[in-house]
């Protein structure tokens, strides 16, 4: 594996998801690994779980780790080619970029989707800058339109979860107060479609997703009608895509509580995290014992450590 940014990386997903059984059954088997290699992890935007799981992957396996938020600490960023940088920002990504390859043995990007021009954000300008310039393995922790370690996380959890060959998964739209990027649903149907699971996708009219990833996956607008007989639910709020960032509805009928529950096959709940409590879900669904939630995190390290494993065996 070269980079890590989005599931075409993965060559051999039944080989990924075996080393990644054998990693959660045993975290400590590689010690040495990572002996003498270098993660930098370089942060534009907030994180709990990405952070803290891969740093403590990296641990795991004999790798060090620095970390840099360079969203608030480092120099302001240029990204356009040719640019007389006359204004306010500092150094370009070429430079940046190439720097960080030197001290780093693989880069972990996180940058989020500004969601102020779709166009922009869906060519992934500061992932593709860091693939471009930096000269070495590049692995996504959240870019603008993916978040390929949270979907590996939770494809491992429906696969240790599941009772039946094939369940039904629903990804469903909850409100949110802010506008978010429609990153984790993405990157959730694009690890869903080649599983061995029935996907649907829910979410009011006007919350389409771009149809690059949507594909043939059935969209339901009647989140009542998607969750009927669902094994597992996945809720996750986005902002619109064809009214780009825009929020057009927080209607709270779609918070999902035990009204939606009862409906399902008695289906485990499933969400990335961070979550508003009592906007995205209600307390009784996201406390009771079908709740995956923290299984998701812990599988976090899980994801990330197969991927670091594959990429180390690789240089
Ligand atoms: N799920 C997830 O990526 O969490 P953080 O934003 O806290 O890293």
């Amino acid at each position: 594996m070269l980079h890590f940014t989005r599931r075409a990386d993965v060559v051999d997903i039944q080989s990924l998801s075996r080393s990644a059984l054998e990693h959660k059954a045993d975290p400590y088997a590689y010690p040495e690994l990572g002996k003498q290699k270098t993660l930098g992890l370089i942060f534009f935007n907030s994180s709990l779980r990405t952070r803290l799981s891969t740093q403590k992957a990296a641990i795991n396996l004999g790798l060090s780790c620095i970390v840099m938020n360079v969203g608030s600490d480092g120099w302001a960023l240029e990204f356009e080619d040719g640019t007389v940088m006359n204004g306010g920002k500092a150094e370009h990504i070429k430079d940046a970029a190439a720097v960080m390859g030197r001290y780093c043995d693989i880069i972990g990007i996180r940058a989020f989707a500004g969601l102020a021009e779709r166009s922009s954000d869906y060519a992934e300008q500061v992932l593709g800058a860091f693939q471009q310039y930096a000269g070495v393995p590049i692995i996504s922790l959240e870019s603008a339109t993916r978040h390929p370690l949270q979907s590996f996380a939770d494809l491992i959890t429906i696969k240790t979860y599941q009772a039946v060959e094939r369940p039904k998964v629903v990804l469903s739209w909850a409100p949110h107060p802010k506008a978010l990027p429609q990153a984790v649903a993405n990157s959730f149907i694009e690890w869903m479609q080649p599983a061995e699971v029935d996907l649907v996708i829910t979410h009011p009219e006007g919350y389409d997703l771009s149809p690059d990833f949507v594909k043939d996956t059935p969209v339901i607008y009647d989140q009542n009608e998607a969750f009927r007989d669902a094994d597992f639910v996945y809720v996750k709020n986005w902002s619109s895509y064809n009214s780009y960032g825009k929020i057009l509805s927080q209607d709270m009928n779609w918070t999902v509580g035990e009204r939606q529950m009862t409906l399902t096959n008695n289906a485990y709940f499933m969400h990335c995290l961070p979550v508003r409590r009592n906007v995205v879900v209600a307390d009784a669904v996201i406390d009771s014992d079908r709740s995956l939630v923290i299984e998701q995190a812990a599988n976090r390290v899980v994801s990330v450590q197969t991927v670091l494993a594959e990429i180390l065996k690789s240089l």
